[in-house]
């Protein structure tokens, strides 16, 4: 069969270009037109030169950086050898996904709309510069584009007389037809989250490693405002390796509750199981999902009912609502109209799917289970430092994890799905308690030549890869080990106090600490790090010490940046755009790494 002529390509970091890619994919089913939608690193780039139409939905992250997705696409496609005639077979059109407030605003979608124009593409219109900063969020440039480009596509490839476009209200047929069995298969046959019982090389998304939790215990003290778990996981056997800087992802569940509430809400026996298959030639059934599958398995361990549901949620389930007036209220929250007030009721209080379906409890009724896997997104895996080093302890890994609560102006508090699914677990009560997990390269790596040395700035949970790489570092003999660490009290959240002092009696750590609560001003790692100011230019500029940064993105990283640009200018003369080229050449040859989360 030949390919469908339309294709998405996307890159996306967080998962929204790929919903906006998913979107296009509907869209274009809509209008009976052939789509395929994949992932850019997915993709075999060299068939670029035989596509006759392709738009790049693509997502610029912090740095003005492409997302990890599609790396690999974007050293290829800036490839100096290639002619200028390679694409001229191709229209494109380039959607990205940005943040104005960033100084490198949708730089990826601009460089990749000139790159292709330079290999002779044609391009259908101008880039979309979609911006999460805009009140409505990036579908208040994405909708006016989208118009333009359905109609410039339209006159391209005009639907077939006798397949007329399937209207905005009816719902698109389901990706998965859901066959349920008569009789339950024995219990065995279904692995907690679907992973292999014999795994065929290293623990990865596809076979995570199902690693006991061995150690589960609170480090903050009763009276600190954050519950904070330093978690510890059993991998013997598990063939984990990894080193300092490197993140664990984990794959959280639903908790029982919440399971429980959903199967109510839409009439589903937990326990019944079903045979998933897939309805169009070309889909594939999510592999994390065992066959057959129980109901409860689906709903606690692959539907995100705790996520905060996007608009295509309330567009599906606008088509399927038997019920006039929770319908109406529906197509108003998929509508472009309506786009403030969906915000006002789900975005900004933080309102999750289930809630949402608590709502409408009509249409929740009457979804059919086959549409639960396009309406539903898949829960997610979570990323954390790891904050234990395999030379120090070969079969234990071990995290650091703020549980993360907060409200909004809903009565219940929100709370995230990952942090309170792990500290809800308690091991050593019984069952052993597992947790499927592997483990991936991060954003730091530590060097390897012997007494290079580290300056490491880790406020709260940011110093969890820190106390990874200074047990490596400790255990290689490496010297030279500087780390700034800031909480707010000494006797409520300074994480292994007892461990780094031990260290600094042993000379092997110079810690300096910045206890933000303990005086009336507030003091912190920047402000450490400025009064160190000699010692931290001696290092950096004498000694070739590598600096790291890690911890929460909001103020932070920008605050200990400005603290190091004025102590070049303070400790080494330079001038203000000086200090900015200095600290531009540390990151560009990796001497300055930041690991950083919301
Ligand atoms: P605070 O909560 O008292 O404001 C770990 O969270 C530590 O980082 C806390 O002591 C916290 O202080 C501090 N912190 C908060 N904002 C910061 C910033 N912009 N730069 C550095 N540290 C900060």
């Amino acid at each position: 069969m030949p390919n469908p002529p339309l294709l998405v390509l996307f890159g996306s970091q967080t998962g929204t270009a790929q919903d906006v890619s998913e979107r296009l994919g509907r869209e274009a089913r809509r209008r009976r037109l052939g789509c395929r939608v994949q992932a850019l690193d997915s993709y075999s780039v060299v068939n670029l030169i035989n596509e006759p139409l392709v738009i790049f939905v693509c997502a610029t992250t912090g740095q003005g950086d492409p997302p990890d997705n599609m790396k690999n696409f974007w050293r290829f496609i800036f490839r100096k050898n290639l002619p200028s005639t390679s694409l001229c077979q191709m229209d494109f059109a380039v959607l990205g996904l940005g943040d104005s407030s960033y100084a490198k605003f949708n730089f990826v979608a601009k460089k990749l709309h000139r790159r292709l124009l330079q290999l002779g593409a044609n391009a259908l219109l101008p880039a979309c510069l979609g911006d999460d900063q805009h009140e409505l969020g990036p579908d208040a440039a994405i909708d006016p584009w989208l118009q333009d480009l359905w109609e410039k596509v339209r006159r391209l490839y005009p639907t077939p007389v006798d397949l007329p476009v399937i209207p905005p209200g009816v719902p698109l047929p389901p990706k998965f037809t859901l066959q349920f069995l008569q009789e339950a298969p024995s219990a065995s046959s279904e692995e907690p989250h679907g992973a292999n019982p014999d795994p065929q090389g290293p623990p990865s998304a596809l076979q995570p490693f199902l690693a006991p939790m061995v150690a589960n215990q609170r480090v903050t003290g009763p009276s600190h405002f954050q519950d904070v778990r330093l978690i510890e996981f059993d991998i013997t056997g598990s063939s984990l390796s990894f080193a300092a800087g490197d993140v664990v992802l984990i794959q959280p569940s639903n908790s029982a509750g919440h399971v429980q509430k959903f199967c109510q809400l839409l009439g589903l026996d937990p326990d019944q199981c079903f045979v998933l298959q897939p309805r169009e030639p070309g889909v594939s059934c999510p592999s994390r999902l065992p066959q057959p599958c129980s109901v409860r398995h689906l709903v606690s361990q692959y539907l995100d009912i705790a996520s905060v549901p996007r608009r295509s949620f309330f567009e599906l389930l606008a088509c399927l609502s038997p019920h006039e007036l929770e319908r109406e209220k529906l197509l108003e929250f998929s509508s472009a109209q309506g786009q403030e007030e969906l915000c006002e009721y789900c975005s900004r209080p933080r309102r999750s799917i289930l809630e949402v379906l608590c709502d409408f409890p009509h249409t929740a009724g009457a979804i059919p289970p086959d549409y639960l896997l396009d309406l539903i997104p898949a829960i997610r895996p979570r990323a954390f430092s790891i904050a234990s080093s395999l030379l120090a302890c070969p079969s234990r890994l071990q995290i650091l994890v703020a549980v993360v609560q907060y409200q909004t102006r809903l009565k219940e508090p929100r709370r995230g799905l990952c942090s309170s699914w792990l500290a809800s677990l308690a091991p050593g009560q019984g069952r052993p308690v597992r947790v499927p997990l592997w483990v991936q390269p991060g954003g730091l790596a530590f060097p390897e030549t012997l007494n290079t040395p580290v300056i490491m700035v880790g406020p709260g949970t940011g110093v969890a890869p820190f106390h990874a790489a200074i047990q490596e570092r400790v255990a290689q003999g490496q010297t030279g080990n500087f780390l700034f660490f800031g909480c707010r009290r000494r006797d409520q959240d300074f994480y292994w106090e007892a461990e780094w002092r031990d260290l600094e009696k042993r000379g092997c750590l110079t810690l300096v600490t910045a206890f933000s609560q303990e005086q009336d001003q507030k003091v912190y790692v920047q402000h450490r790090l400025q009064e160190h100011g000699p010692l931290v230019w001696e290092l950096l500029d004498r000694q070739g010490a590598y600096f790291y940064l890690a911890g929460n993105a909001k103020y932070m990283p920008a605050d200990v940046s400005e603290a190091l640009t004025s102590i070049f200018q303070e400790e080494g003369g330079l001038s203000g755009p000086d200090a900015a080229t200095y600290l531009a050449r540390l990151q560009r040859t990796l001497r300055f790494q930041t690991e950083t989360w919301a």
